[in-house]
């Protein structure tokens, strides 16, 4: 009974910590800003990005994985691990610590990609283990055991091309999962199949990653079938200039 109460009044640490972090992007005389004033999320959080497509969520996420490269950064904290200090990201940019960057990327994060992104010369097997062996991790059951919970456990041996869409976002979700990250980051997990295949897939992921207290960011156009699922959702207004060439999205939370 004591553990229990200690652990709920046990302050969470703060996993991402960004402070005026903004990212330019230009095409063909059209500029795009994403702009982060403040962005605080705790350790176990379940974060939401709901927005039209085009407002920026993917930019968010890529800059939370250290994928793109802020254009201009105050402050950026991250702290993957409760029992560690804080790692300055800022810094890792700034001298061009690639390698630490993914690395930090590779043990820390999962991440499921709008794409799918999974490897079609691959088994569903080897897709899910993938991101144990870049890390070298050794053979267990953890492949096995998400495969049965995502209930494409019998699908292990065949290659994605046989698998219908949901199943193939379930195995991407299997993969994002099974290096046992703290944070998974999930880009439109659901976007390519029907709004109740959807939220089956997305209530099966959420379910996943609260039973492992992992921090969850998942970036989606469909805010209804999120909120009952209980995540926070990310503010965010989108202004665009008269003459169409200019939007900027500020996003805070
Ligand atoms: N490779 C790129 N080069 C230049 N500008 C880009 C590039 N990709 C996206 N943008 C610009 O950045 C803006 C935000 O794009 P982003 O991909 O973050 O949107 P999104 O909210 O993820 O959209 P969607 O819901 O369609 O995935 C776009 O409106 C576009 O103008
Ligand atoms: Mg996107």
């Amino acid at each position: 009974m004591n553990n229990v109460f200690q652990s709920r009044n046990k302050a969470r640490t703060t996993v991402y910590h960004l402070r005026d972090v903004t990212r330019d992007r230009a095409s063909e005389g059209v500029t795009f800003r994403l702009r982060v004033p403040s962005l605080q999320i705790a350790q176990g959080e379940k974060i939401a990005l709901i927005g039209e497509s085009g407002c920026g969520k993917s930019t968010l996420l890529d800059m939370l994985a250290f994928i793109s490269q802020p254009s201009d950064i105050a402050s950026f904290r991250f702290r993957p691990e409760q029992d560690k200090d804080a790692i300055d990201i800022t810094r890792l940019w700034k001298k061009r610590q690639m390698n630490r960057l993914s690395e930090l990327r590779k043990r820390h994060i999962g991440y499921v990609m709008q794409t799918g992104g999974l490897l079609p010369y691959l088994s569903v097997r080897e897709n899910i283990a993938l991101s144990r062996s870049v890390l070298g991790l050794g053979k267990d059951d953890t492949v096995e055991s998400l495969a049965h919970e995502l209930g494409i456990a019998r699908h292990l041996d065949k290659l994605p091309e046989t698998l219908s869409v949901g199943e193939r976002q379930r195995v991407a979700i299997g993969r994002a999962l099974s290096h046992q990250p703290s944070i998974v980051i999930a880009d439109e997990p659901t976007a390519s199949v029907d709004p109740f295949a959807a939220e089956k897939i997305m209530s099966l992921f959420i379910g996943l990653a609260e039973e492992r207290n992992i921090t969850v960011v998942v970036a989606s156009h469909a805010w209804r079938h999120i909120k009952r699922l209980g995540l926070r959702r990310l503010a965010h207004h989108t202004h665009r200039s008269k003459d169409g060439r200019t939007t900027e999205t500020v996003v805070n939370g």
